[in-house]
């Protein structure tokens, strides 16, 4: 059976932002509120593994601080065509909360 895992309150992640969540191994997920739609992209940037929570996110792309790639944080598509998509994290939303569906 699937199990879930708490990442953060829906409350927690504004409208059209983005929170990062570091889970135990080191890996981070960011959590994206997109007019109230919730997505999740791993952090790491899959051209050079570059900190997407540090790029710039205007809806509904994100940009990598370290090369400029763009991805759609609603499927992780590369906008830019140039390599990867971004990896997409599987997440169950309710009433309240997101959870990592593991
Ligand atoms: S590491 Fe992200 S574009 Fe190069």
């Amino acid at each position: 059976m699937a199990s879930k895992l708490f990442l953060a309150k829906k409350a927690d992640v504004p409208i059209n932002r983005f929170l990062k969540i570091s889970l135990e191994g080191g890996r981070e997920i960011l959590l994206f509120n997109q007019n109230g739609d919730f997505f999740a992209l791993d952090n790491a940037c899959p051209h050079m593994g570059g900190p997407l929570s540090e790029g710039e996110y205007n809806p509904p792309c994100i940009t990598c601080p370290w090369h400029g790639w763009q991805f759609d944080i609603t499927n992780g598509t590369n906008i830019t065509g140039l390599g990867e998509d971004a990896s997409v994290i599987s997440i169950l939303v309710d009433d309240e909360s997101i959870y990592l569906e593991e």
